[in-house]
């Protein structure tokens, strides 16, 4: 008989632990669901009574957490605590990749996920179930288990992976109707009840024909690929997006015929000015990194190529706002719309609009950045995390603004680096009106009909067209 779980906790208040503890809370009111983070400033936003100022931004997420937060959902800096009351723990910290040392620049930073092992080894008083949440290397529970039984007080522990599948934007969706969860375990019969447990937890919402069950290693290295072969197909169209701009072909005409075909599939074919997010690029580059800890060079030069291809989409694409406007930039405005990764979030991580900017920033432009739920705090500090240049000189040649119109005033250009909804609905008369001319648009998301633009008087270029 498997263990009936009432209490959870789980490490890590960020873009998974929000919002996937809050809908298993949602969905158990019966589980007493206690999200733990060592930010005490993240933990004040998520207990913000205004659920609107939540730190996540996810459509339909302040909702959740409006049902289920002060019932059976709660979020707080007590970490001991927390993890002393639970009977599962979920580690969902942030798995990075590596800045120093060895594997500099390619393979995940275990050392949140380490911390957590020893901290819940030392904490415990009575046996748990620990679920690795983060994406991590393959054969990582090998050294959680190792640490949590070496140093912990005797007790027992099972360790299971339970990847997270969801897609910033879409999180809420993903999380009420995944097209799979995955869970991970040992074979042995105390890893199967283990893994038995955590089943039930999901089965409260999510067909059991939907809840897949594997052993350890195929759930942790399931998850590096996964995000792998989608970021494959990306690169995949973006590169074509390159052949149709020489060829006089339509990408997104290319991308519908081939993606009709069913044993190909019309997802992920949308090509863009490079994908973005947390997760691709450290995904891939651990992947790459893992191949090639094991010998597998063509193994790893395979995948390597997914990021190579990414960053040139995103370098091609600056270059081509610096040719176009005659080869030069410099004391030139322009305009950004858009600034996260993607539409219907507020992260930023690994943007193409940070990598596009430092390349016109270094050309000596100015740039005028919009986006709906960016605010100019995080724009400042993505690009002084890049470090190209002193915090004041970002200062002095970007400005942020609250209000579209303005941030397109004046301006030579207009670069479309995310494709949000509401950048189609906007009077591009009136923009077209109040800027330079020649007026471009740079629609690095084929978002806008540019037909239309033209006939108002924009010089358009629009990715792979
Ligand atoms: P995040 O940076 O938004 O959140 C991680 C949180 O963990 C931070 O708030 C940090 O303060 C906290 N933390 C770190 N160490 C801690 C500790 N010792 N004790 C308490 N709190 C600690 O990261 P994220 O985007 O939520 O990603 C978490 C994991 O999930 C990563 O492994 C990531 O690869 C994976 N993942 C992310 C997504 C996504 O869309 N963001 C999707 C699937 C999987
Ligand atoms: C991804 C995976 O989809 C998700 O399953 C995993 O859990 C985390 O990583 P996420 O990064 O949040 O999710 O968003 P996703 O929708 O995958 O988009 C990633 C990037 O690819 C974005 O920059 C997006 O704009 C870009 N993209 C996506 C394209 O350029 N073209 C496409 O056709 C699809």
């Amino acid at each position: 008989m498997n263990k009936k779980i009432t209490k959870i906790c789980c490490i890590g208040a960020g873009y998974v632990g929000g919002p996937t503890m809050a809908v298993i809370a949602q969905k158990c009111p019966h589980i007493k669901v206690t999200v733990v983070d060592l930010n005490e400033a993240r933990i004040a936003a998520w207990n913000d009574p205004d659920t609107e100022n939540i730190p996540v931004y996810e459509p339909g997420l302040s909702a959740v957490v409006a049902e289920a937060r002060g019932r059976n959902l709660f979020f707080s800096t007590e970490v001991d605590k927390a993890i002393d009351e639970a009977e599962m723990i979920f580690i969902s910290v942030n798995t990075p990749t590596k800045t120093y040392g060895s594997g500099k620049g390619m393979a995940a930073d275990l050392k949140y996920i380490e911390l957590c092992a020893r901290q819940i080894a030392r904490v415990a008083k009575d046996d748990k179930i620990v679920v690795e949440k983060s994406t991590l290397p393959v054969r990582t529970a090998e050294a959680v288990k190792n640490i949590l039984q070496n140093t912990g007080n005797g007790v027992n522990y099972q360790i299971l992976s339970n990847p997270e599948f969801l897609a910033e934007g879409t999180a809420v969706e993903d999380l009420h109707a995944p097209d799979r969860v995955l869970i991970g375990g040992d074979t042995t019969p105390e890893g199967q009840s283990a893994l038995a447990s955590l089943v039930e937890v999901y089965n409260n919402w999510v067909p059991r024909e939907r809840i897949l069950t594997t052993n350890l290693w195929s759930s942790e290295l399931s998850k590096l690929t996964a995000n792998a072969f989608l970021a494959q197909r990306v690169s995949s169209i973006n590169a074509l997006s390159e052949l149709c701009e020489r060829t006089g072909a339509d990408v997104t005409e290319v991308a519908r015929s081939i993606g009709t075909d069913s044993r190909i599939g019309s997802k992920f074919l949308k090509a863009s000015v490079g994908f973005g997010g947390s997760c691709f690029q450290k995904d891939i580059l651990n992947l790459v990194y893992i191949a090639r800890s094991y010998g597998l060079q063509e193994v790893a030069d395979y995948w390597e190529q997914v990021i190579i291809m990414n960053d040139h989409q995103k370098s091609r694409f600056a270059n081509n706002i610096v040719k176009t406007l005659y080869n030069t930039v410099s004391g030139k405005k322009i305009a950004f719309l858009g600034w996260a990764f993607k539409k219907d979030t507020n992260d930023t991580r690994e943007s193409a609009a940070i990598y596009v900017a430092d390349a016109l920033l270094n050309e000596e432009a100015g740039i005028a950045v919009y986006d709906p739920k960016v605010p100019e705090s995080q724009v400042y500090f993505d690009l002084n995390y890049l470090g190209s240049r002193d915090a004041d000189k970002n200062k002095t040649q970007v400005t942020v603004f609250t209000d579209p119109y303005e941030a397109c005033k004046d301006a030579h250009a207009i670069a479309i680096l995310t494709e949000w909804d509401e950048f189609k609905a906007y009077d591009w008369k009136r923009i077209f009106d109040n800027m330079k001319k020649p007026a471009f648009v740079f629609d690095g998301r084929s978002i806008i009909d540019s037909a239309s633009l033209t006939e108002i008087g924009f010089k358009v270029y629009t990715i792979g067209k």
